[in-house]
């Protein structure tokens, strides 16, 4: 039996677009500007021209924001209730519409009806619901946190209308108001958005839209008025965001490219694992940023596998999207068909196999590609490292588990994982070994409102969906408070000459380093005076330069055991650590006293031992959630440490501000090389004592003195380290860390020119901390189907 056409109706879509003379301008306040430079959108599928939009220039730009910054005021003032009722509305309204939209983004997309209708759009719907009952609950379960203001978003091309709603209903939840730029390949469902908008009673110039390629984009990421962006997209755009915004203070949030493994145990139910793969890596053309595009199938059952993948592979339909029953449309663009071809020929001309259903016939017209599986590929090449995008699978062979764990980190991206075994053990020792932001466990590309979704690594930083998702879109009130950035006078005659000590015992003292749990004389082997505030000569540091901060991020990335520890284990840590700077306070106090000249020293010194308290209590109280998305089974949200952090510590408060970042940091599982304060950090110096002598781990936290610039540029510079924190009050530091992160896209956490009262927990402590020291992993695991 065969099967017969069996075509969607595109003709509400058609005379939509018709009543709309198949034109449009920029949707700004809550009405439609004049079309200007148009540039056309086009049916992939057969290269018909569907409509011309806006390029928006950056004044067309400038005056959305400025409609987005007048809006916010009232938008905000109609609180939860009356942002969630307009939330629910839209909601309704995608549902009322929701084959008009199906077919629109069909059409502009080139991905099947099937999937827009049984995916995208219900995807939506559940996005604005859920996001309206975050509005109605604001208040409640988000105190002491505000809006960020008003934000730009930018989204790409392969889920036009769901990335939309992933953007746009957090922010409207919260109290935001918007400017939005869709992909220029796919703007129409967006313009059908702002209809949908008015109808629900979106008040003017909450929700603007603006369209146009990457100079639109980039007009609004370097607009002044913007408080937050929100990117989806590739890997190089977001560098480039990243570096964009550097020192600007925007907040900012990217969901970039993966290379996701889809991993095959030998236990596996092998039918079921072929049907996830087809969701995984044939889903959307594998124009996925969560494709399952590289196989790792354990080696004893690869032959078999790999003959039920081509069997199966032989039986997937490729043609018209409208077609309710093709599984494969087109892809978005024949740029991408150029991109995707010449990785196969790449892999080709390495003697890789490829595997293309011999009756897969391409139509004549359009941009397709076959669904294609390439074996025989080194680890290093092109097609196994590369983000193809395309409808490729690459797959591999592993002998043991760890070799599986192995094969699937060894890549610069960690978005999403599939793990398919019958053995709920090793299916739980392996999720948490994959550093990816999803693992879904005998199942695919499952994606819920309620499951934040987000990378690791290269994937990018920020959550979409679920409570995490709704703080990228917040601000705690007390950063509002923040004190001015604090002064420093240096002592006006400093010591030139070298005192002998009154002390008859005295001998002479030069604190060193601290790295692998062991005091290590500086590289460099120079060492730099420390004054007191009376200019009195107190002793030396280290001058540690970058071959130190590579010691000490290698040290730190061997202490492995601390992230694996329990979080019990880690609070019993801290409170010893407690427990023994409370036996020295008052030579910690007098060293303070001694450089700053503060008669606080024992308060900074009380208020030390109990923030190591605090951060113990919480250690073990961190915990991750279980969601109840609506498949059968549950998603674990778990609260992973990021990796190795670079700390640079405040100059205020030396010891306090020092405790402040590196204990929370060590309490998630993380691990540390921290620069003390740069002027006073022989309050610090001493805690190697402390720490030797409370079963810290060696490489837990290695302390590198010296200039705070060069250690920062360093550690910002370095490819092994996961996150930069620099809350030392200088601005121009804090950019330069900044956008020295975008290489590797490591996360970051900067003070800038402000300083923090470190005596507040409000300012230095709280879940704001935690999530900095912290990355949500969501764990799918079905059961019951
Ligand atoms: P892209 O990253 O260039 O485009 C995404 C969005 O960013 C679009 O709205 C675009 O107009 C905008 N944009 C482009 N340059 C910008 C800039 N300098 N500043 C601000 N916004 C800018 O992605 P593109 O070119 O459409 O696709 C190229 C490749 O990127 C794909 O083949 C794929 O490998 C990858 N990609 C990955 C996605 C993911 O979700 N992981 C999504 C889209 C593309």
């Amino acid at each position: 039996m065969d099967y017969g056409p069996a075509p969607e109706s595109q003709k509400e879509a058609q005379a939509w677009l018709e009543q709309r003379s198949r034109k449009f301008g920029l949707f700004i306040d809550n009405a439609w500007t004049e079309p200007g430079e148009t540039f056309a959108s086009i049916n992939p599928a057969d290269g018909s021209h569907l409509a011309d939009l806006t390029q928006a220039s950056a004044v067309d730009v400038a005056r959305a924001v400025t409609a987005a910054r007048k809006a916010l005021p009232a938008w905000q003032a109609l609180g939860g209730h009356g942002r969630a009722k307009i939330m629910y509305a839209i909601a309704r309204l995608m549902q009322k519409h929701a084959r008009l939209f199906a077919v629109l983004e069909t059409l502009d997309n080139g991905k099947t009806i099937r999937e827009t209708r049984d995916a995208d759009l219900p995807l939506v719907a559940r996005h604005f619901y859920y996001h309206a009952g975050w509005a109605q609950l604001l208040d409640e379960e988000f105190p002491g946190h505000r809006a960020v203001g008003v934000v730009g978003q930018i989204v790409p091309w392969n889920f036009p209308l769901l990335m939309l709603a992933w953007k746009i209903a957090p922010a409207m939840a919260a109290g935001n108001t918007i400017v939005f730029k869709p992909a220029e390949f796919t703007p129409l469902t967006a313009m059908l958005f702002a209809d949908i908008c008015v109808q629900a009673g979106v008040p003017a110039g909450v929700v603007n839209i603006v369209t146009g390629d990457g100079r639109t984009g980039e007009a609004l990421v370097a607009h002044q008025g913007i408080d937050k962006l929100a990117f989806t997209g590739s890997t190089e755009v977001g560098r480039l965001i990243r570096e964009a915004t550097a020192g600007t203070g925007k907040k900012l949030s990217l969901e970039l490219g993966g290379k996701s493994p889809f991993i095959v145990f030998e236990d596996a139910d092998l039918d079921a694992a072929v049907e996830g793969l087809v969701d995984s890596i044939w889903f959307n053309q594998g124009q996925v940023c969560c494709a399952g595009s590289r196989l790792l199938v354990q080696e004893s059952v690869q032959e078999r596998f790999l003959k039920k993948l081509k069997a199966r592979m032989d039986n997937l339909r490729l043609g018209s999207p409208l077609d309710k029953s093709m599984d494969i449309g087109a892809l978005v663009d024949p740029i991408q068909q150029q991109r995707i071809a010449a990785l196969v020929d790449s892999a080709r001309a390495e003697g890789c196999e490829v595997y293309q259903p011999a009756g897969c016939e391409v139509p004549a017209t359009g941009s397709w590609f076959p669904p294609t599986l390439i074996t025989g590929a080194s680890t290093s090449a092109a097609v196994a490292q590369a983000e193809i995008f395309g409808p490729v699978l690459v797959a591999m062979s592993f002998r043991t588990p760890a070799e599986a764990v192995q094969l699937a980190n060894n890549t610069v991206y960690g978005l999403a994982s599939c793990v398919w075994t019958e053995n709920i053990s090793l299916a739980l020792d392996v999720a948490p070994a994959i550093k990816a932001g999803v693992v879904w466990i005998n199942t695919a590309n499952q994606f819920d409102a309620a499951c934040g979704f987000g990378g690791y690594k290269e994937s990018g930083y920020g959550r979409e969906g679920g409570r995490e998702g709704m703080f990228e879109y917040l601000v705690p009130v007390s950063e509002d408070a923040r004190p001015a950035a604090p002064t420093f006078k240096k002592p006006a005659k400093p010591e030139t000459e070298f005192t002998p000590s009154a002390d008859p015992f005295a001998v002479d003292r030069t604190a060193k380093l601290y790295i692998g749990g062991k005091q290590a004389r500086p590289d460099g082997a120079y060492s730099r005076a420390i004054h007191g505030a009376d200019g009195k000569f107190l002793g030396e540091v280290g001058e540690g330069n970058r071959k130190d901060i590579r010691n000490a991020v290698e040290a730190a990335h061997k202490a492995t055991g601390w992230t694996k520890a329990t979080a019990h284990n880690r609070a019993q840590v801290l409170y010893y650590i407690a427990e023994n700077l409370a036996a020295r306070g008052a030579e910690f106090a007098e060293r303070i006293a001694a450089q700053t000249g503060t008669k606080n020293a024992e308060k900074e010194v009380q208020a030390s031992i109990e923030r190591l308290f605090y951060w113990a209590a919480w250690a073990d109280k961190y915990d991750g959630l279980a969601h109840q998305p609506p498949m059968h089974g549950i998603t674990v949200a778990l609260n992973e440490a990021v990796g190795v952090i670079g700390i640079v510590c405040p100059n205020e408060n030396p010891l306090l501000g020092f405790i402040s970042l590196v204990a929370p940091a060590i309490a998630v599982g993380n691990r540390v090389v921290a620069v003390p304060s740069e002027a006073y950090p022989l309050s610090v110096t001493d805690l190697y004592q402390v720490f030797d002598t409370s079963d810290l781990p060696g490489g837990v936290v290695n302390i590198v003195t010296g200039s705070a610039d060069e250690l920062a540029r360093t550690l910002a510079s370095h490819a092994d380290v996961d996150a930069v924190w620099r809350h030392d009050g200088s601005a121009a530091g804090c950019a330069e860390v900044e956008k020295l992160s975008a290489a590797s896209l490591k996360r970051t956490w900067t003070g800038g020119a402000k300083g923090r009262d470190w005596f507040s927990t409000a300012q230095a402590g709280g879940r704001v901390v935690l999530a900095h020291a912290s990355q949500v992993k969501n764990i799918w695991i079905p059961y019951g189907v």
